[in-house]
């Protein structure tokens, strides 16, 4: 058998491990598997780069941030056809197996447009799929994506640096966090950290509310903003300023973005060893002849959950970008 892993969109903490696992499970249960990368995400596949890889290629990248494979953006796949075939030729031509992809929501639409044409023009490849994004934006109904806790993990660090300085002044700081439309990432670093408010991608904000919590605080308030939010974080300062000015607050503000930093850096455990038992698993199912598919878990033993890859992709089953409320009331009692 000859497979093809490819990593997509954002990378993620934890790339490095499902790779690690694909390569050294297909190696030790059939030794005979030739294992392949596609260097540099969907733009090596449609230009049909591919390296060999070897057990050693894979040694010691287990908790390493990032993708060995390298993962490039590619905006113009969505809608270029040539390009889309080009993928599933290359796979064909070089008599690829399997492709195992692990990407964010991006990658999973891709992966389904691939798919679609192997299968319309009856060609070789079948592809499966896993969920790889901080964004936590595919699938948490049924699993998490791998790097999604690795991300909270470094906010955590980071929210609590800021709490530290912060609370040495009378200040407001409005913390951006990545997310992409999902309020996933900013909802659980805040939860984790205590942050005095959150405010996420669809939220009406009540600015003198917020204006009334702040005033009440004698030191620190940090307000984490996801980066779906309407309004821009000089926008936010520019409201809450001409409150404290009609209303005579003396507080500062100041504004971080955690962005690039939240998405670096090494693995979290639970994503190391749940991209490593995904990968694992996703060998298994390709060794007895599973058909394309989109594979995710919560917890590594747990089996985790097989969908095709075009119920998968956009589905209100599988995509929640949004907080579920007994979630917000969970927050809110913490407060
Ligand atoms: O999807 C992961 C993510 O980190 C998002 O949170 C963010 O909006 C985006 O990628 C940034 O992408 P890029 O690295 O292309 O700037």
């Amino acid at each position: 058998m000859k497979v093809a892993i490819l990593t997509g969109g954002g990378d993620s903490p934890g790339m490095n491990a499902f790779i690690r696992a694909v390569v050294r499970s297909c190696l030790n249960l059939r030794p005979a598997t030739s294992v392949w990368g596609v260097i540099d995400g969907w733009r090596g596949l449609v230009e049909g780069n591919f390296r060999k890889l070897t057990k050693r290629d894979t040694a010691g990248i287990a908790n390493q941030g990032g993708t060995i494979l390298g993962t490039l953006r590619l905006p113009e796949l969505k809608d270029n056809r040539d390009m889309q075939e080009a993928m599933a030729f290359n796979l064909h031509d070089n008599f690829f197996d399997y492709l195992f992809v692990i990407g964010g929501n991006g990658s999973l639409a891709a992966s389904n447009v691939l798919n679609n044409i192997i299968l319309s023009k009856g060609l070789r490849t079948k592809v499966l799929v896993t969920a790889g994004s901080i964004d936590n934006d595919v699938c948490n109904n049924f699993g998490y994506s791998i790097g999604f806790y690795s991300a909270v993990d470094k906010s955590l660090e980071m929210l609590e640096w800021i709490r530290d300085t912060a609370s040495a002044h009378r200040r407001v700081y409005i913390i951006e966090s990545m997310g992409r439309d999902s309020g996933y990432l900013a909802f659980y670093a805040g939860v984790a950290t205590g942050a005095e408010y959150i405010i996420l991608p669809n939220d009406d904000v009540d600015y003198e509310e917020l204006v009334n919590l702040i005033a009440e605080r004698d030191r620190d308030t940090r307000i984490i903003v996801a980066e779906g939010y309407s309004k821009s974080a000089d926008e936010i300062t520019k409201i809450l300023n001409e409150i404290f000015v009609r209303r005579k607050i003396k507080h500062e503000i100041r504004y971080v973005d955690m962005g690039y930093f939240q998405r670096g850096g090494k693995a979290a455990v639970k994503d190391i060893i749940t991209a490593s038992w995904l990968g694992y698993y996703m060998v298994k199912e390709a060794f007895s002849g599973a058909e394309s598919g989109f594979y995710t878990c919560y917890f590594p033993g747990q089996d985790p959950v097989r969908l095709p890859l075009d119920e998968a992709v956009n589905s209100e089953k599988t995509t929640h970008l949004n907080i579920p409320d007994k979630l917000k009331e969970f927050a809110m009692a913490l407060l």
